[in-house]
């Protein structure tokens, strides 16, 4: 069987873990799908477990990762066969662009269509969240909630509008394409020691508020002041960690600098950043071929990619 998932971007972060093992998080979060950035998946039975990547046979790490999954996934439903699982990522990997979201969500969906296990959304996003927090999101299109709950059986996303009517486009400008130096994982792990992590969470709850009426209310404005905010809390809890540490790197601020000197000219626009260096625009498309020429003026020939909203995960034949 096959499954297409998209990649989504978090609009509110999250960025901490209450149980690491069940992928618990310690705040709820909000996203976008995306349409330009997808992962299909591919399992059949096989002889024993193998993991390709776009055509690579994989025996690191990242084939662990798949392999430990698998076997969650076949001791949770009591299937014994060996799986080899084929990817093809249309997301730069491990480039801050949250490739291990469209990764667990498709293969999720495709064990669930291989073993005709007949599960609805809301029990894939939970399988979907054990592979990788990011994933409990792309099950759906549009706007997506993952409502941080308390236990296994409580923690899972909910679309918020899945055909959203607002002109929301992402301008994803790739600064660095290698594997980022600390997994999202190490990084969350790291953050919350700062002194700044209680605070934050003590507003998650307002943010994710603020940000759902900002959806409801189709506010591009709102919206992208709140994205913007959130990203700089989760940065700032790292660059106030023990020890200090940041994905930033000085394109990364080149771009910040260029966002404020945007708005400065009337150009409405925000900026999001994940667990890594590359910074994503949110925009509006008659500001898109502006913002574009003017981040080419600053760097160069740097390769920027346009998206807006991505569906949810769904079967391939
Ligand atoms: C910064 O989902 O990659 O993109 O649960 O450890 O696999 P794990 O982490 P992951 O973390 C994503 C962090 C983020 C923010 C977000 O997507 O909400």
């Amino acid at each position: 069987m096959k499954a297409r998932a998209h990649t989504n971007i978090a609009l509110i972060k999250y960025w901490g873990k209450a149980d690491a093992k069940l992928r618990l998080p310690l705040m709820s979060s909000i996203s976008m799908t995306l349409d330009q950035f997808y992962t299909d998946t591919e399992i059949t039975p096989a002889e024993s477990d193998e993991f390709w990547l776009n055509g690579q046979l994989q025996t690191d790490r990242t084939a662990n990762r798949v392999f430990n999954y698998l076997d969650f996934l076949r001791d949770k439903y009591q299937i014994k066969t060996p799986l080899s699982v084929k990817s093809v990522n249309h997301v730069p990997t491990a480039a801050g662009l949250a490739s291990s979201s469209s990764a667990f969500a498709a293969l999720a969906a495709c064990f669930n269509y291989e073993f005709d296990l007949n599960l609805s959304k809301r029990e894939l996003s939970k399988l979907a969240r054990i592979g990788s927090g990011s994933a409990t999101r792309s099950v759906y299109g549009g706007f997506v909630k993952w409502e941080k709950g308390n236990d296994d059986d409580s923690s899972f996303a909910i679309a918020l509008d899945e055909h959203p009517s607002m002109d929301l486009q992402m301008l994803a400008v790739e600064l660095n394409q290698r594997e980022k130096k600390l997994s999202s994982t190490a990084g969350m792990k790291l953050a919350t020691s700062s002194p700044f992590y209680q605070p934050w969470l003590v507003r998650n709850e307002l943010e994710l508020n603020e940000m759902q009426a900002a959806i409801s209310q189709n506010d591009f404005t709102k919206l992208g002041q709140l994205a913007e905010l959130s990203a700089c809390e989760m940065h700032a809890v790292n660059l106030t960690a023990k020890p200090t540490f940041t994905y930033f790197e000085p394109n990364t601020l080149r771009v910040i600098n260029l966002v404020t000197e945007l708005r400065k000219q009337g150009i409405e626009c925000y900026f999001t950043i994940d667990a890594g260096p590359n910074v994503k625009l949110l925009c509006q498309k008659e500001n898109v071929k502006e913002i574009i020429s003017q981040v080419q003026a600053l760097l160069g020939s740097v390769k920027i990619v346009q998206a807006t909203f991505g569906e949810g995960v769904k079967a391939l034949s």
